[in-house]
C-alpha cells in the first residue's frame, strides 16, 4: 500500500491491517509515554485546503507519537487556480522532503491527482475530498463498532470483521463523504448498511450501492439495529433548499430525545448512536442524544489518533530507507528509552 486514498479499493486484508495495528496503537497511547521512535527523521506534511478541527489534530496527534516531524499547511483561501495551486504547493512540499502528505480538499479527486502525478514521491492519504471519500473516518467509525461489536459477543477485535452487524447512516448522504467511505468499507467488512435519508438529499444511483435505502428512521430503528450513524446536514455544501424546515427536519430525520426513547422501547439495549462531529445539536442530533450512554462520539475522537497511527505507520514504514520497527517491538517505556538513547 502505497497511498490511502479511498475506502473502495481497500481489500478486506488490508482492512483488517490497518485495524488491528491500530489496536496496538491504541494500547500505546493507555502508556504514560506516549509515543513510539517508529517515524523518527520522516515528515508528515498536513495540507489542508478546508477547515477541519479533529481531523487535523487528530493527524498531528497520531504522527508525533510516531515520532515524525510535523508541519501544517493551511491553504484555505488560495485564490490561484486549482490544478496550479496543487502543482505549485506538492512540488514545494517536495523540495522540504515531505514522506508522507495528509490532504483535505474541497475538490473530489484532488488526493488521487496528486498520488497519480510526479509532482511529489510522498505517500498521500486521503483526509476528506469534496463529496466524495474520507478514508479515516471509515476507519475509525469500523475501528468503534468492531470493539463495540467484539464486546458483545465476547469475543476479541483482533482479526474480525463486521459480518452480522446492521448499521443505518442517516441524514445528509449526498453531500457526505463520510457515508460513501462507510458504506463501501462496511461492505468489504461484512456489515448490513441502510441508508435513511430524505429522497432529496440522496445521490443519484444511490440504487446501485451496496447497501439498502429507506426514508423512513422509525421503521428502521423497529426493524432492529446495532449502530446508528447521524450525518451532519452540511449547510455549506447545499446551493437550494433541501427540506422545508430545519424543525420538520429533526422532527422526520433526526435522532432526538422520542427515538432516544424508542430504542429503549425496542428493547435495543446496546444500540450506540454515532456521529463524525462536528454535531449540529438540535438538528440532526439531540443533546441528550449526543450526551447518552449510547453515543460513542469522543471514543470516535480518541480511535481516530489510534487509526491514523497505523496508516501512517503502515504507509511509511515500507519505505526501504532506515526500516521501521513493528509497535510490538517497542512493547514497553523501557524499550522506547533503550532505544532512544542508542
Ligand atoms: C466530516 C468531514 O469533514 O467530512 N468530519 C470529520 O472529518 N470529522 C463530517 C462533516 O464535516 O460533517
Amino acid at each position: 500500500m502505497k497511498h490511502l486514498l479511498s475506502t473502495e479499493d481497500l481489500s478486506l486484508s488490508n482492512a483488517i491491517r490497518i485495524l488491528d495495528t491500530a489496536e496496538e496503537m491504541s494500547a500505546v497511547g493507555d502508556r504514560e509515554v506516549k509515543k513510539l521512535p517508529a517515524l523518527r527523521g520522516r515528515t508528515v506534511v498536513n495540507l489542508f485546503f478546508e477547515d477541519s478541527t479533529r481531523t487535523r489534530i487528530s493527524f498531528e496527534a497520531a504522527a508525533k507519537r510516531l515520532s515524525a516531524d510535523v508541519i501544517n499547511f493551511a491553504a484555505k483561501g488560495s485564490s490561484v487556480s486549482k490544478g496550479e495551486s496543487l502543482k505549485d504547493t506538492a512540488q514545494t512540499l517536495a523540495a522540504m522532503g515531505a514522506d508522507a502528505v495528509v490532504i483535505r480538499h474541497w475538490a473530489s479527486g484532488a488526493p488521487h491527482r496528486l498520488a497519480a502525478t510526479d509532482w511529489i514521491d510522498a505517500a498521500v492519504i486521503n483526509a476528506g475530498d469534496g463529496t466524495h471519500e474520507h478514508p479515516t473516518q471509515a476507519l475509525l467509525d469500523a475501528f468503534t463498532m468492531r470493539r463495540h461489536w467484539a464486546t458483545l459477543n465476547g469475543t476479541s477485535s483482533a482479526g474480525a470483521d463486521l459480518r452480522g452487524m446492521r448499521v443505518a447512516i442517516a441524514g445528509d448522504v449526498l453531500h457526505s463523504r463520510v457515508a460513501r467511505s462507510n458504506v463501501w468499507l462496511l461492505r468489504t467488512l461484512g456489515a448490513e448498511v441502510t441508508l435513511v435519508a430524505p429522497p432529496t438529499l440522496l445521490p443519484i444511483g444511490v440504487g446501485q450501492w451496496p447497501c439498502s435505502v429507506s426514508y423512513n428512521m422509525d421503521e428502521t430503528l423497529e426493524k432492529g439495529v446495532d449502530a446508528v450513524m447521524m450525518l451532519r446536514v452540511q449547510g455549506e455544501r447545499m446551493n437550494a433548499s433541501f427540506f422545508p424546515t430545519t424543525r420538520e427536519y429533526s422532527r422526520r430525520w433526526g435522532f432526538d430525545d422520542n427515538r432516544l426513547r424508542t430504542l429503549d422501547r425496542l428493547g435495543l439495549k446496546d444500540t450506540i448512536i454515532m456521529h463524525p462531529g462536528p454535531m449540529n445539536r438540535g438538528l440532526e442530533i439531540s443533546s441528550a442524544a449526543a450526551d447518552s450512554h449510547r453515543s460513542t462520539v469522543l471514543a470516535q475522537v480518541r480511535n481516530g489518533v489510534s487509526i491514523r497511527m497505523a496508516a501512517l505507520y503502515l504507509l511509511l514504514s515500507g519505505d526501504t530507507r532506515e526500516p521501521a520497527a513493528t509497535p510490538a517491538a517497542y512493547s514497553t517505556n523501557a524499550a522506547y528509552s533503550t532505544k532512544e538513547s542508542h
